[in-house]
């Protein structure tokens, strides 16, 4: 039976995972967090590059047709190498959902949240110069995504506050531009106002894998071992770098707790 990988910085990218599964019920996934690295956010490109080249080994190891970069600061930097690397390999990777905002939001005042990695990124530079409406403020959120992975609240809240404040009433687009953010959605609205718009590259990032599967045949057809089969510990193999049992918990929890909006 053959899988789909996904990888992550820690658990942040569940975010994408569950959007995933929502168009793609019938699969099954491994999911690397890589919480022993984490975060890739203030590391440099050798480093992400190298980590995530043996994380792909990995995944391959474990019989993965498609490897899913669940992580903005990993595609940012390592998609390219490894794209180039696995040439047969459909490898799908998140970016910041800048592009959406061009497309459906481009008068408004727009705040992209992301980790000093990815925006200091070459990628990340040229899809800024793209789509910019000149109405766009940079925030490289450093240590958000190591706080959101810890889970402790206070600490999530208190750097949200540090980081936000000065947006508020100013930006009405919000780009969650790490996998890690849209869990704190709603402290990020307790600071810049209930009417603030988010863009989460995860739903059309899910799409277009669907469609990559489909066009290179590797969709899986076998349904009927499926149908009654709706249980997520089944469908995933959960990996954690650091083999924290704590992260896997707490992951199958968001995930149930995501699946049933
Ligand atoms: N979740 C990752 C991202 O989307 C990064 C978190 C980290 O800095 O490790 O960028």
């Amino acid at each position: 039976m053959e899988n789909i990988g996904i990888f992550d910085s820690g658990i942040g990218g569940v975010t994408v995972l569950k959007e995933i599964i929502k168009v793609l019920p019938n699969e099954n996934y491994i999911y690397y967090s890589d919480s022993k690295n984490n975060p890739y956010g203030d590391k440099n490109q050798e480093e992400i590059l190298k980590i995530c080249d043996d994380i792909v080994a990995n995944l391959l190891k474990e019989n993965c047709k498609s490897i899913v970069i669940a992580c903005n600061t990993a595609s940012a930097i390592a998609s390219s190498f490894l794209r180039e690397k696995y040439n047969d390999l459909p490898i799908i990777a998140i970016e910041p959902a800048y592009k959406m905002v061009h497309d459906y939001s481009y008068d408004k005042p727009t705040l992209i949240m992301a980790t000093k990695g990815t925006i200091e990124s070459e990628k990340f530079n040229l899809l800024l110069k793209k789509y910019n409406n000149n109405k766009t403020y940079i925030l490289p959120c450093v240590g958000l995504a190591d706080k959101i992975e810890d889970g402790n609240e206070k600490e999530i809240k208190q750097v949200l506050k540090l980081e936000l404040e000065k947006y508020r009433g100013i930006v009405k687009n919000v780009v969650l531009g790490c996998t890690h953010y849209p869990l704190v959605k709603e402290g990020i609205k307790e600071i810049l106002g209930e009417n603030i718009e988010f863009f989460d590259g995860s739903p059309r990032l899910a799409l277009h894998l669907k469609e990559i599967l489909k066009e290179k045949n590797l969709l899986n057809e076998d349904f009927e071992n499926y149908k009654n089969d709706y249980n997520l510990e089944n469908k995933i193999k959960f990996i954690d770098s650091s083999n924290d049992i704590k992260k896997e918990k707490r992951f199958f929890e968001i995930l149930e707790k995501s699946s049933k909006k």
